[in-house]
């Protein structure tokens, strides 16, 4: 198979990651997707840096059995902490969401926020991300572990979500204008988010990282010849009960032929 027919390999701590993908199928949709959810050891944001990266590699091993033509970590963590251990195990490029985030908060002026979970933020990844294209960047980082749950619970459009939301984003300066979605569920929680901190400029890890991947792909990549939709191969480690509730939601589609696979 020539290179640009080659699937694009997704990875994800576990099925939050479908936003990057459902971000991807929008703007490419020719494009063949395999994605492979750590759905056994989520969540990554808890979890030490050597572990994280630890399991980045084996993800990356898993989709080289599908020859990929590139690696996407959709997994904020995973790419703030296993990014670079994979970029150099991998045969393919691999491209995380942390600095198609930061480039694209780096172009609005002003105090830049990043939300995410504990681990992304602890690593100063987007911070550092940041200051490489904007030296003197004010940068106010908070994590927020308890939007995850409430993305999972489905709880997009409730005033518990908005009061949490609240009681969060209340710790940032009332002048970060500009905030990035440094996680894959908080782009489910957007309606609560607006709701809290009205007139700021929101930045989707996922829907930026899609573009990213469209430069890519118009550089030496190339997009899929085929011109029907492109399939898409969803691999979890784990299939609990609630993941296909959980896996639409963040995918916008239904969930057809989950895989599970051992890592
Ligand atoms: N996928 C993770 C992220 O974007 C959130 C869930 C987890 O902690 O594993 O950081």
């Amino acid at each position: 198979m020539n290179r640009a027919d080659r699937p694009i390999g997704v990875f994800d701590s576990g099925v939050g990651g479908l936003t990057v993908v459902r971000a991807l199928r929008r703007l490419l949709p020719g494009e063949s997707i395999v994605y492979l959810g750590d759905t056994a050891r989520v969540p990554y944001g808890s979890k030490s840096p050597e572990t994280v990266a630890k399991y980045a590699i084996q993800a990356g091993e898993i989709l080289q059995r599908f020859d990929p033509k590139l690696l996407v970590i959709a997994c904020n963590t995973a790419s703030a902490l296993g990014l670079g251990a994979l970029q150099v195990a991998s045969p393919c490029p691999v491209l995380g969401v942390i600095e198609p985030g930061a480039e694209a908060a780096a172009k609005v002026s002003g105090p830049i926020g990043v939300i995410g979970t504990l681990a992304t933020v602890q690593s100063g990844a987007y911070d550092t991300a940041i200051r490489r294209r904007r030296p003197d960047a004010v940068i106010h980082s908070l994590a927020c572990p308890l939007l995850v749950s409430l993305a999972e619970e489905g709880w997009l459009d409730d005033p518990i979500t908005d009061s949490v939301c609240r009681r969060y984003l209340n710790q940032l300066p009332f002048e970060v204008k500009t905030l990035i979605l440094g996680c894959t569920h908080y782009p489910l929680l957007l309606p609560s988010l607006m709701r809290v901190r009205p007139d700021t400029t929101w930045i989707d890890s996922g829907e930026v990282t899609a573009r990213s991947v469209d430069r890519l792909l118009q550089g030496s990549l190339g997009f899929r010849t085929a011109s029907a939709r492109g399939p898409l191969k969803i691999l979890l480690t784990d299939a609990g009960s609630r993941l296909k509730e959980i896996g639409e939601r963040c995918l916008g589609e239904t969930l057809e032929g989950v895989e599970l696979v051992g890592m």
